[in-house]
């Protein structure tokens, strides 16, 4: 009892002591931020605020408002030019639209990714979600272990064999646009194409049949929360301190652990089936399961570690193509000409079949031409960043190790020093025999730590675009927007709402 009231007469003492604790830790912090952003005032960019961090102001409010934040920086691009400096807190971010740098940075191994934006992105409020998986993993050591072993599961060779699946998955959706046709009702466009890529990766990556379009499931659900989750986590770094959040969060953690647990069941079910001696499939799954040391009993660890892969899959190897193609919809819908002129090379190359073959892929050629510059404009997962311990010149500027060099896709797929013309959606900008772009179009990212599926997703979107081009004609609604929605990925806001109808082979 004594000891609690001495305390009681302690405590205004105490908390005061606290408080001016509070209030040095403040103060040292923003002059550390200071002497940080001093070094680097030199370089063009947006002005930093008056106030003790010195951000630079539009930064900061763009990221807690949820607009475009790579709009802002191809116009800071477009205002500063290739090297352009962004303060936000103690961190100093450098946007680079330069081809020769972003060769050297991109192409080596020797620059890891950053560890502000990953390490966010590798646990989510506390939650492990990506984990130390392929797109998350900092130490190359580490990362090169996993993508050696999982590499052969995007051999051309597997995944030529994976055609079937695409064919057949494509052709669910095609009976549900009839569906769609027929009755004269409006599709969401995203939503459907969603779908499909969702079942797409779990059937080709993990031997699981949502068949989405016929059945639900909590997953879509639990994905899109996470993504969003991601999003917030790493743009708002006070977010989860506010404790009107608090539902929210746990909300994003109860999502990242159905996918985890989900995970788990999975790798369970395929160890069960490999120790009865059933024949399984060489998919992203048996890889997966490759990445844990076969030799020791598996700890917990291990475990965990294969979980983070099997939900990097899930996460990275779908949302992105479904984006890429509902993008592309929208895109051929505004433009009749480009449509037509895809139409006719479908119709050319595989007519009325339904089986579409590799070969028939490689024939495509204004398809693929199409799709590539949907990603121009629309890169759907637009940008990536890496940390660089030392100095380097970049365009003639002196740079001060420890800074973060941020690529933006959309930036640099925007630029007219680039691409002439750049709001104009033009195909022939990737004929076969137009110059290629030197190091300023790459929306799966360059070097190792590029796209692993990029293969994979544009065999997956010419096969979807190529039977929708040969079954249906399409029209936008009238009325809806073509603004970007930028939730980390980028999506078309409206979901490309579309009317269908049959083609009309007869009179043609
Ligand atoms: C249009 C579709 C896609 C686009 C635009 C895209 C783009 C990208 C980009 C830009 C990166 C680098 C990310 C970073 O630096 O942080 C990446 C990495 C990755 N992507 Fe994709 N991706 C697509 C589809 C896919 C698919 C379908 C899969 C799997 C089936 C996949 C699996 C991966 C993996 C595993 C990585 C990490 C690679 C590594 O670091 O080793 N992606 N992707």
């Amino acid at each position: 009892m004594a000891v609690f009231s001495t305390l009681l007469t302690l405590a205004p003492q105490a908390l005061t002591f606290l408080f001016f604790l509070l209030i040095v830790a403040f103060l040292a912090y923003c002059l550390y931020v200071k002497h940080i952003h001093m070094k680097y005032d030199h370089i063009p960019g947006p002005p930093r605020d008056s106030f003790l961090l010195g951000q630079s102001p539009t930064f900061s409010r763009i990221l807690k408002n949820g607009g475009n934040v790579h709009e802002k920086f191809l116009e800071w691009a477009e205002e500063y030019g290739p090297v352009c400096r962004i303060n936000a807190l103690h961190y100093v971010l450098v946007s680079v639209s330069c081809p020769e740098a972003t060769k050297v940075i991109l192409m080596s191994s020797k620059y890891s990714k950053d560890t502000f934006s990953y390490k966010r992105l590798a646990n989510l409020f506390g939650q492990r979600l990506l984990g130390n998986g392929l797109v998350t993993a900092r130490d190359h050591e580490q990362w090169y272990k996993q993508r050696r072993i999982i590499d052969p599961a995007f051999s051309s060779l597997y995944l030529r064999g994976l055609m079937g699946t695409f064919n057949e998955r494509a052709e669910k959706l095609m009976d549900k646009l009839a569906e769609l046709a027929d009755s004269k009702t409006e599709a969401n466009m995203l939503h459907l194409v969603n779908c499909v890529t969702l079942d797409v990766i779990t059937k080709v990556a993990f031997g699981v049949d949502l068949d989405l379009l016929r059945n639900t499931s909590p997953l879509p659900k639990a994905i899109e929360t996470c993504l969003k989750g991601m999003v917030t986590h790493v743009r708002d770094i006070f977010f989860e301190f506010n404790p009107k959040n608090r539902s929210y969060i746990n909300e994003v953690r109860e999502a990242c652990r159905l996918l985890r647990t989900t995970g788990a069941q999975w790798i369970h079910e395929r160890k069960i089936a490999i120790e009865n001696g059933d024949e399984v499939p060489r998919d992203i799954l048996t890889q997966i399961l490759k990445t844990a040391n076969q030799e020791k009993s598996m700890t917990e660890e291990d475990e965990q570690f294969m979980l983070d892969n099997l939900v990097t899959f899930f996460i990275a190897g779908q949302e992105t193509t479904a984006n890429q193609l509902a993008f592309c919809i929208m895109e051929l819908g505004r433009h009749p000409d480009i449509l037509e002129k895809a139409k006719k090379e479908v119709d050319n190359v595989i007519g009325m079949k339904h089986e579409i073959s590799y070969d028939d892929l490689g024939k495509l050629v204004y398809l693929s031409q199409v799709l590539k510059e949907t990603l121009r404009m629309y890169p759907t997962a637009p940008g990536t960043s890496r940390h660089i311990a030392e100095d380097m010149v970049i365009d003639g500027i002196h740079i001060p190790g420890g800074f973060i060099a941020l690529f933006s896709f959309y930036v640099s797929g925007r630029l007219e020093r680039f691409f002439k013309d750049p709001l104009r959606f033009d195909p022939d900008r990737f004929h076969p025999d137009a110059p290629k772009p030197y190091y300023c179009y790459y929306p799966f990212s360059l070097g190792p730590r590029s796209c692993l599926g990029k293969n994979f997703a544009q065999m997956e979107a010419k096969v979807v675009m190529a039977k929708l081009l040969q079954r249906f004609d399409f029209t936008l609604v009238p009325g809806q927007t073509f603004d970007i929605l930028d939730a980390g990925t980028l999506r078309p806001k409206s979901g490309v709402l579309c009317t269908l109808n049959h083609r009309d082979y007869k009179n043609k």
